[in-house]
């Protein structure tokens, strides 16, 4: 019996181990990759079915991106726009801009075939982890802060981990990022760019009481300083954070004073 087979096969348990072996690591690197939370798509940068630029659009013509992204601020999904807001302004016809460039070609024929074009899904998180946009904006959050300077960009790629170390870096400080609402769509927004009197009226014009904002610009477990209005809060800030508003100062009074709390547990992510 033992002649039936070939002589090589009394090899084959090695090579069978050594393959195994070889399969095993593969296996492992490939899930590490995959499920440890630094695995990231940053740079990721596909291209577009239409070389629509953001640096035109968004940065050269200045236009907000709520024009285009309608809902984000309504809804927990960002959108697309449909080729009709395309063609407020290259659709054919009197006035329509560029309408034979060949880089609109694509543009013109999703048009008149009604089928929307197929643009490429830059930033994606898996299913298992939940996501509003809608709760950031009206809460303070900038699309810079997770997309970065988009209105730069020729071509849309992710310059942000998205991962769940990422998601809770801000979760745990979010003063460092917290803005005025008017300020959500200005990627170039810097807090020494707000006027201090004006920030600070509006906290008092909200109802908020000078001696509360006192409290925050000296720190929580600080001697309460005592406040009567917008002149000493103006001193104390000035004595506190120098001559120019700092994110640290606007960041700080937004958190507390909007009861801003951002969810650590996991039950709020993985829903
Ligand atoms: C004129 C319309 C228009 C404006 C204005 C606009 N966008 Fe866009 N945006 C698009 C289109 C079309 C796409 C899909 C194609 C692409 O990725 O470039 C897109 C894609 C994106 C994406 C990638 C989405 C994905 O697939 O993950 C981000 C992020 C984004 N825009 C952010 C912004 C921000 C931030 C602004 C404001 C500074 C803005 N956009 C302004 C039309 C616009
Ligand atoms: C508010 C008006 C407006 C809207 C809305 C708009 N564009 Fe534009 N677009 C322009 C202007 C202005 C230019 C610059 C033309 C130039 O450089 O002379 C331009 C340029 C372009 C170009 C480059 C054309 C070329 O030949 O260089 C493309 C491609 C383009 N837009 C695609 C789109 C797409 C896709 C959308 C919808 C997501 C869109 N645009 C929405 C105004 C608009
Ligand atoms: C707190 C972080 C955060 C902020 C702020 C934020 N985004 Fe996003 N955005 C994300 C994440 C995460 C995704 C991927 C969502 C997914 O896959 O479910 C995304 C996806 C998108 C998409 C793709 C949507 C799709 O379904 O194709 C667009 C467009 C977009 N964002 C635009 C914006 C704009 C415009 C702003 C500002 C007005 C903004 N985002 C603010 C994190 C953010
Ligand atoms: C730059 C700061 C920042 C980043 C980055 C960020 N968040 Fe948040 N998140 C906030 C703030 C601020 C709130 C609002 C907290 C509040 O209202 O008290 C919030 C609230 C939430 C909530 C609770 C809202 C609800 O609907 O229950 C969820 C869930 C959430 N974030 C998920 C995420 C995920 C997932 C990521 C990463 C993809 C992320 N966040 C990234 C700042 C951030
Ligand atoms: C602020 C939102 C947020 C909270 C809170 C959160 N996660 Fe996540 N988690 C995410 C996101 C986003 C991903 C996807 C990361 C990616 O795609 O890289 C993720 C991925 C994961 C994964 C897949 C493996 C990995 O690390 O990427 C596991 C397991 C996980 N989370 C478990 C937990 C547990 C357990 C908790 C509570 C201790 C928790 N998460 C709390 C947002 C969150």
């Amino acid at each position: 019996m033992g002649n039936f087979f070939p002589r090589w096969t009394n090899w084959l348990p090695l090579k069978l181990a050594i393959a195994l072996v070889f399969i095993l690591a593969g296996v492992t690197v490939g899930v590490s990759y995959y499920f440890t939370p630094k695995y990231t798509r940053v740079g990721y940068e596909p291209t577009q079915p239409v070389p629509f630029s953001h640096k035109i659009h968004a940065g050269q013509l200045g236009m907000d991106c709520r024009y285009c992204h309608s809902f984000v601020e309504q809804s927990g999904h960002a959108n697309v726009p449909t080729n009709q807001t395309c063609l407020n302004c290259h659709g054919v016809g009197k006035g329509g801009i560029r309408t034979a460039s060949p880089k609109l070609e694509k543009v013109q024929a999703a048009a008149a075939s009604g089928k929307p074009i197929e643009w490429v899904k830059v930033h994606k998180l898996p299913d298992y982890a939940y996501f509003d946009h809608s709760v950031h904006l009206n809460r303070g959050v900038s699309c810079v802060s997770c997309h970065g300077k988009v209105k730069d960009m020729e071509v849309v790629r992710q310059v942000e981990p998205h991962s769940m170390g990422w998601c809770l870096d801000c979760h745990r400080n979010p003063e460092s990022k917290l803005r005025p609402l008017d300020q959500i769509t200005n990627l170039d927004y810097l807090a020494s760019d707000l006027d201090r009197k004006s920030f600070y009226q509006g906290l008092l014009d909200k109802g908020v009481k000078a001696e509360e904002i006192a409290q925050v610009i000296v720190g929580e477990n600080k001697p309460a300083p005592t406040a009567g209005g917008i002149d000493d809060l103006l001193a104390l800030a000035g004595k506190t954070f120098g001559k120019t508003v700092s994110q640290q100062e606007v960041g700080t009074q937004l958190k507390k004073h909007w009861q801003i709390q951002p969810p650590e547990t996991c039950a709020a992510c993985h829903r």
